[in-house]
Formats: structure tokens, sequence, C-alpha cells
């Protein structure tokens, strides 16, 4: 699948990128070559929350190979679980930073699953033969400094029927992350400067946190037992440093997480309308939200349906999103749009 000359690195791009573009995505890539992601050890992600809602779109043709992509796989965590999970596809993965993907060489050598792994930006034509029957990318187009540039360039190394899934940070669900980060910036602008913007974020969190017993003395009993449950459920949580939301977990050390939620050079969020503004630049026809915006009728009021089912694809995700009363990311499937 791989073509062999010519593998595009930051240093030796050329193409119509300009240069703000270069110098952002130059920003990300030495970022990940210091905190490779998502490092968590030996053990792969499992993809089915994803994998089995695509599996039940996809028209695998028998007689010849399923090519899949995975488009930023960092460490290489969720690319090796789909290759455990799909022997029989043949499977190709891109990311910026090298040393993440040594990190991913290394554990699909240790599971014994054959990835063909290439350095380089999928913001630039892809180092790969042929086209890809799904690529997946998840948590890595949010980072671009051209989020619809990258989604297009995607979809255009997809086969006729292929499907595109992608995770994004969810606006709502993430909001507490931004908002310490937001703060952080403020004080201390300097990305680079870790020490100082930890020392910075553990003094807010102790500044946030008085005395416990003048605080608990404060409380009506009833708020006081619902606290008593939530912190014995803090607890429970806080064993494991998070890679994932709850983004605020209280962090003791400036660890790999740590500085992915707090450090980054480059984020965007999304809600559903930002998700629509996205697939409308990048030629993406969305075809199910599996997470925010994700159609579940019982959010409805009985008496709404009718006026439901007469509205479009986005009013019905929005709406749904609206009603929700838990936060989620997003996670899209969706195609080429067709043109017309
Ligand atoms: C947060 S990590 C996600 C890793 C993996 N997909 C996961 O979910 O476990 C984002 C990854 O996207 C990569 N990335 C960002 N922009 C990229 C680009 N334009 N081309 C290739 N990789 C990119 C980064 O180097 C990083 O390893």
């Amino acid at each position: 699948m791989s073509k062999p000359a010519n593998k595009p690195g930051l240093t030796d791009i050329t193409g119509s990128r300009t240069g703000p573009t270069l110098k952002a995505e130059a920003r990300v890539s030495r970022f990940y070559e210091r905190a490779p992601y998502p490092d968590l050890g030996a053990k792969p992600k499992n993809p089915s929350h994803w994998l089995d809602p695509v599996r039940r779109r996809l028209e695998i043709t028998g007689g010849r190979a399923f090519h899949y992509l995975d488009a930023g796989c960092g460490t290489g965590h969720s690319v090796v679980g789909v290759a455990l999970a799909q022997p029989d596809w043949q499977i190709s993965a891109i990311d910026l930073s090298e040393p993440s993907l040594a990190i991913a060489r290394a554990l699909a050598d240790k599971h014994s699953v054959s990835i063909d792994f290439h350095q380089g930006s999928y913001l630039d034509p892809l180092p790969f033969d042929g086209r890809f029957d799904l690529i997946g990318t998840f948590g890595s187009v949010h980072h671009t400094p051209d989020p619809p540039g990258a989604v297009r360039n995607l979809l255009a190394h997809l086969t006729a029927d292929g499907l595109l899934v992608m995770h994004l940070y969810g606006r709502d669900l993430d909001r507490g992350k931004f908002v310490i980060r937001e703060i952080l910036d403020i004080v201390e602008p300097d990305l680079s400067a870790i020490d100082r913007r930890f020392a910075l974020y553990r003094e807010l969190v102790a500044h946030r946190r008085p005395s416990i017993l003048k605080r608990f003395l404060d409380l009506s009993p009833r708020v006081a037992l619902r606290a008593v449950r939530d912190a014995f459920y803090k607890a429970r949580r806080r064993r494991v440093e998070s890679w994932s939301p709850p983004w605020t977990d209280e962090y003791r050390h400036p660890t790999g997480p740590w500085i992915d939620h707090f450090c980054h050079p480059l984020e965007n969020v999304y809600n559903v309308r930002d998700v629509q503004k996205l697939a409308e630049e990048a030629g993406l026809d969305v075809l199910e939200m599996l997470g925010q915006g994700r159609e579940t009728l019982s959010r409805l009021p009985q008496g709404w349906r009718n006026d439901f089912a007469g509205m479009d694809y986005w009013d019905r995700a929005r709406l749904m999103e609206l009603l929700d009363v838990t936060a989620r990311s997003v996670l899209v499937i969706g195609r080429r749009a067709p043109v017309h």
C-alpha cells in the first residue's frame, strides 16, 4: 500500500501549504515529540464503541483486501486495537511524531500485528498508493491548523463508498479543561514553561480547596451527604491519572496527561454547529453522530416527534445535543459528500 520514496517530512514538505500552517504544525509536531500520546503501556484500546457501528455500515466486499488507515495514530493504542479486532484488514497509519511512531511500532510488534507506519502529515498528499475503505482519525484533527483541509484530504483518499470515522473534542464536555487552560495562558503564556504552569495549576487547585472542615460546616445536611458521596467516587477514580475526561482530575505531577491537557499548542473544540460548519467546508456527508448529537428520541416530548421528523439533519442533531444532560465528545461517521 505504501509508496516507497519521497516520504514527506516536516522539513521537506513542498505542496501548496503556506508558512503559518506549516509553522503551527511544526509546533504540534514538536509537542508530540516531547509528549507522545497516549503512551498507555502495553494494552491497546478497545475500538468496539466505534468499530461496531461502522462495521454495520460497511459493505465489506469479499475477495479483496480491506484497507484501513489511522490518521494521527499517536502511540498506536487505537490502531493496534483495530488490528487485533480485524486481523483480516490491511492497516496503515500516519503520524507527525517519530517518537510516537517508535512506541506504536513496538506496540504492534508486541501484539504481533502488521501495520504500515509512516511519518508525515495528513494535510499533505498521503504517502500511500491506492485508496482506503475506512479512515479513522481520533483526537487529532482538532490539533491541526486546518481542520477542513485535513478532512478534505482524508476524504480524497477514500474509495467511492469508503467511510471516515472521526473523534473531536466536545465543546461542552471539555469546558472545564479549557477554563483552566485559559487561566494558565493568561498568567503564564509560555507553553514550554511547564514547571511554572504546573506550579500555578497546583496553587489554583489549593486555593480553590479551602479547609475541608470549614466548607463542610457551611453545608446543609443534604448537600453534605452528596459531597461525601461525590468525594468517595472521585477518590476511587483518581487512582489513575486520566487521559480522558474528567480533564479536571487533580494532577499531582506534570505527567504526560497533564502536559497534554494544559500545555498543548493547538486545540479546537466542537459542538454540533461547529461540526456542521466543518462538514460543509470539507465536503463531508455526516451519516451518524455517535457521541454529541446522537439521535435518542426518548429525549423529545412525545408531541414533538412529527416536528422533529420534518427538521433537517443538523437541526435534529443540535436539538439532541441541547436536550442531552450529559456532555459528550464528537464522534462522527461520514463519507465524501456527493457532488451535484
Ligand atoms: C492526541 S494524539 C491522538 C493519538 C491517537 N489517535 C489516539 O487517539 O490515541 C494526536 C496525534 O495526532 C498527530 N497529528 C496531529 N496533526 C497531524 C497531522 N497533520 N498529520 C499527522 N499526524 C498528526 C499528533 O502527532 C499526535 O500523535
